[in-house]
C-alpha cells in the first residue's frame, strides 16, 4: 500500500504536461481485440488500470509491449475469450471486453467487474443491449457468459446514456453483418476517441445528431496508429490544485472544449482562466467563492469525476455550497475524510451542503476511491500542517506521476510505499 505525505500552504506555480485520457485508453485497448493486425496506441498513460487491461489482453493470448511512445498491441494470436478472474475483477473496464470478444469470436466470458467503490455499478444496460443484438447472455454461475455473434439490423435505445454500455455496444456492433443504431448513447468525448480509433482501423461509425450513433456492419478491422486524447479529468484536477492553493498553473496539451462545465464552475469560484490552443492557464483566488448549486450530469453536464475535487475546493469557500451527485449513488465518501481536516459539510443522499471554513488542518485520511483520493491530496495542499493520505495506490489508478507533477510546481509532497 502507499501513502502521500503533504505539507500544505504553498501556492502552486509552474507548468504541467497532461497525460492521455485513462477513460479513452481503456476502451481503445479493449477495442484492439476487434483488429487481427498490430495496432499502435500513442499518448497512452502508464496507469495501474491500463497495466491491468494490458495484462488481461496478454492473458487472452495477445502480444502487448510498451514502446517509447506508447503501446504496441497484436491480437492476431488471441485465442481465448475467457477473461482471467483476478485481473478482470479488479477493474470496471474489463466489462468492455465483452463487446469486442463477441465481435471477434462470437463468445465471451467474464467475472463481474470491479472498479471504484462509488455505488452499485450494475451491468444491466450492457447485457440488455447485447441481448437485443441476439447474443445469448447467461449470468447463472456468478460470471457473465455470452454466446453468439452480434446481429446487426437493430436499433437499441439506452434507458440511460451509460458510458461503458455505449462503448461495449459500439464494439459488439463492429462485429455485426448489418448496421446497428444506438439511440440515447453517451456523449462523453472518450466515446468519440474510441470511434476515431475504430474508424482508423477500417470500421465505419458516426454520430447522427446528439442522440444517435450508427455503426456500419460487415467491416473487417486492420492495423492502425492512434494517439489517445488528453485526459480532461486530470486537467480538471490540476486546475483545482491551482484554485485551492491560490496558485497559477499552465497546463499543456489540454482540450478546452472538453472542460466547459468545469471552467464555468471554477470561474464562479473566482478563478481566472484563459486558454490558447492546447494550453490552459489558471490562477486561483486568495479564497474561493462558494458554488451555490452544482449538479453532476452526463456530458456535457458537469462531470461526476470532478465532483470530489470541487467538493474539496468548496470546503474553503467564503459561503455555503450545494453539490448534487446525480450519476453515482455513493460518491461522497471523501466528505467524512474532509471533516477530519476541519471541513463543515453535511451529506444527505445525493446532496452535499458545504459551509466554507477559513482553513483546514492536516490529518491522516483515507482514499476510498480514485477521485476522492485526489480530492484529499488537493485539500492537503492547502491545509495547515501535515496531511497523510492513506491507500494512495488508488490514486495511481487514474494519475501518472501525480506527486511528481505536483512537486514540480512547488508542492511539498512525498510518497511512502509500505
Ligand atoms: C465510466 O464508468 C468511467 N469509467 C467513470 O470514471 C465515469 O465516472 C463514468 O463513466 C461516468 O462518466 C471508465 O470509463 C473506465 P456509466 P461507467 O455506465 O461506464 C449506471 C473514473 O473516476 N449504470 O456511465 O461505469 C451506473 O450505476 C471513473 O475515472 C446502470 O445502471 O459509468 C451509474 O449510476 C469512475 N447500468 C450510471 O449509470 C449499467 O449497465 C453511470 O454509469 C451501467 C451503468
Amino acid at each position: 500500500m502507499a501513502k502521500l505525505i503533504i505539507e500544505g500552504g504553498r501556492p502552486l506555480k509552474g507548468q504541467i504536461s497532461l497525460q492521455g485520457a485513462k477513460n479513452a485508453a481503456l476502451p481503445i485497448l479493449a477495442a484492439s481485440v476487434l483488429v487481427p493486425e498490430p495496432v499502435r496506441i500513442t499518448n497512452c498513460p502508464r496507469l495501474t488500470d491500463v497495466e491491468n487491461m494490458a495484462g488481461i489482453l496478454k492473458a487472452l493470448g495477445c502480444r502487448v509491449e510498451w514502446t517509447e511512445d506508447g503501446l504496441l498491441i497484436d491480437t492476431g494470436s488471441a485465442k481465448s475469450a475467457q477473461l482471467p478472474e483476478a485481473l478482470s475483477a479488479s477493474i470496471r473496464s474489463s466489462l468492455f471486453l465483452l463487446g469486442p470478444l463477441l465481435g471477434r469470436f462470437g463468445a465471451a466470458e467474464a467475472p463481474y467487474p470491479g472498479g471504484c467503490d462509488i455505488g452499485n455499478r450494475p451491468v444491466d444496460l450492457h447485457l440488455k443491449g447485447l441481448r437485443a443484438m441476439g447474443v445469448r447472455v447467461d449470468e447463472a454461475s456468478g460470471r457473465i457468459r455470452c454466446l453468439g455473434r452480434p446481429k446487426g439490423g437493430v436499433e437499441i435505445a439506452l434507458e440511460y446514456p451509460s458510458v461503458g454500455a455505449t462503448e461495449n455496444l459500439i464494439m459488439a456492433a463492429c462485429g455485426a453483418a448489418e448496421d446497428t443504431i444506438l439511440v440515447n448513447p453517451a456523449r462523453e468525448p472518450e466515446i468519440d476517441d474510441l470511434m476515431a480509433f475504430l474508424n482508423g482501423a477500417g470500421f465505419d461509425l458516426r454520430r447522427e445528431g446528439s442522440s444517435r450513433i450508427r455503426i456500419r456492419g460487415g467491416r473487417q478491422g486492420h492495423g492502425t496508429l492512434h494517439a489517445v486524447m488528453p485526459d480532461r479529468i486530470e486537467a480538471g484536477t490540476y486546475m483545482v490544485a491551482a484554485a485551492i492553493t491560490g496558485g497559477h498553473l499552465l497546463l499543456r496539451g489540454g482540450r478546452r472544449e472538453h472542460l466547459s462545465a468545469l471552467i464555468t464552475a471554477l470561474r464562479e469560484a473566482g478563478c481566472r482562466i484563459r486558454s490558447e490552443g492546447t494550453d490552459l492557464d489558471i490562477e486561483g483566488p486568495e479564497r474561493p467563492r462558494e458554488l451555490r448549486r452544482l449538479v453532476t450530469l452526463p456530458y456535457p453536464g458537469f462531470p461526476t469525476d470532478m465532483q470530489s475535487q470541487v467538493f474539496a475546493l468548496c470546503t474553503l469557500a467564503r459561503g455555503t455550497s450545494v453539490l448534487e451527485e446525480n450519476v453515482f449513488e455513493d460518491r461522497f465518501r471523501h466528505g467524512a475524510e474532509l471533516r477530519r481536516m476541519g471541513a463543515d459539510c453535511l451529506i444527505r443522499g445525493r446532496a452535499a451542503v458545504i459551509r466554507g471554513v477559513k482553513s483546514l488542518h492536516g490529518a491522516t485520511v483515507t482514499a476510498h476511491d480514485l477521485r476522492g483520493g485526489a480530492a484529499l491530496a488537493l485539500a492537503g495542499l492547502r491545509a495547515e500542517g501535515i496531511t497523510v493520505v492513506e491507500r494512495a495506490e488508488r490514486i495511481d489508478r487514474g494519475y501518472a506521476n501525480f506527486e511528481a507533477n505536483l512537486r514540480d510546481v512547488g508542492a511539498a509532497i512525498r510518497r511512502e510505499d509500505s
